[in-house]
């Protein structure tokens, strides 16, 4: 029964949130393996950044490394949705591996940009997270020309061979405001900087950083469901706090909830990553169900409709099964 203490507690529940295109593909090229070619199937790194979906397709018989050593010869490997350097095709070839690539078309288009200026030797300023795996791969396209920009305050450490000839590119799940103030930065020490083709910070951060901000000013906790490596469930959490909410953290699945936090709260936010799975979003409704914010209104900022086709080697094997 509701209490004084309950009443009128509500949810926001932020939308989109959750599985991006990319996400979606990698994780349905893992499954789809399985059926086609049986467990084990090896996959480099984690398919995604999501604890739940790698213990799930683990328990289907997906095998984790972190190297294409670790793979047995002539066997498949997967590679994941972040992307890897071309020398992790090298190897691979090397070694006799089939390989499926399940880098996201995204980031391709980002290895595709950060080839294309280093061909015209230009650097090129690669905003990103240290040793983050899509940061990794990005730089092995033009380990020569990239030099990595780990936010605003890196901006003076900076070294270019020529200030005229400098280009800028990105992590695609970075927090676009914070991304911005980097480049202004930049800009300020380099004016000749030339800015990507188009926005490497991909449609799926972006939307999910304007859903969160559009419920963070109404909330006074708001809950991102995510695992700790995700990029960009990590920036949610930033950005929800500096958007006005008045607490934020963030969960990989809802018994990570500690109650305590839920007290005096009246209004809680509720996102999740673009790795994570609607079912864990579900689980944290539940949980706060159970102390007394039943009552759900989703806030939808934007409508997603992008669909990526699955690898194309993928793709020919599923024919050839028919
Ligand atoms: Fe791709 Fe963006 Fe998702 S780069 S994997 S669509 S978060």
């Amino acid at each position: 029964a509701p209490t004084p203490a309950t009443t009128g507690r509500r949810v926001l529940l932020a939308a989109p949130r959750g599985y991006c295109a990319g996400v979606d593909r990698a994780v349905v090229t893992v499954e789809k393996a399985l059926e086609l070619h049986g467990a084990p199937v090896y996959v480099r790194k984690q398919i995604v950044h999501n604890r739940h979906v790698v213990e799930t397709l683990e328990a289907r018989g997906a095998v984790f490394v972190d190297e294409t050593d670790e793979v047995p010869e002539g066997a498949l490997v997967i590679f994941s949705a972040h992307g890897v350097a071309p020398v992790v095709h090298d190897e691979a070839r090397s070694r006799g591996l089939r390989t499926i690539d399940a880098t996201c078309p995204l980031v391709t288009k980002v290895h595709h940009e950060a080839r294309r200026f280093a061909a015209e030797d230009v650097d090129i300023l690669l905003i990103g997270h240290e040793g983050h795996e899509e940061v990794i791969g990005t730089s092995g396209e033009a380990p020569e020309h990239i030099h990595l920009v780990d936010g605003p305050d890196d901006v003076p450490n900076v070294q270019v061979r020529d200030p005229e000839r400098v280009a800028w590119l990105s992590q695609t799940t970075l927090s676009v405001d914070e991304t911005m103030e980097t480049v202004r930065r930049l800009r300020e020490r380099f004016p000749a900087l030339q800015d990507p083709p188009s926005d490497d910070i991909c449609y799926a951060t972006q939307n999910r950083q304007v859903a969160v901000k559009d419920i963070a000013a109404q909330s006074d906790l708001v809950i991102v469901v995510g695992s700790g490596n995700s990029s960009n469930s990590v920036r949610l959490v930033e950005v929800a706090l500096e958007a006005g909410a008045g607490a934020s953290y963030r969960v990989d699945k809802a018994s990570e909830i500690d109650p305590a936090t839920l007290e005096g709260v009246r209004t809680v936010g509720v996102t999740s990553g673009a790795s994570v799975p609607e079912v864990l979003v579900r689980g944290v409704l539940e949980l706060l169900a159970e102390h007394g914010f039943g009552q759900v209104e989703e806030v939808v900022s934007a409508k997603e409709s992008l669909l990526f086709a699955l690898p194309p080697e993928l793709r020919r094997d599923l024919r050839a099964a028919g």
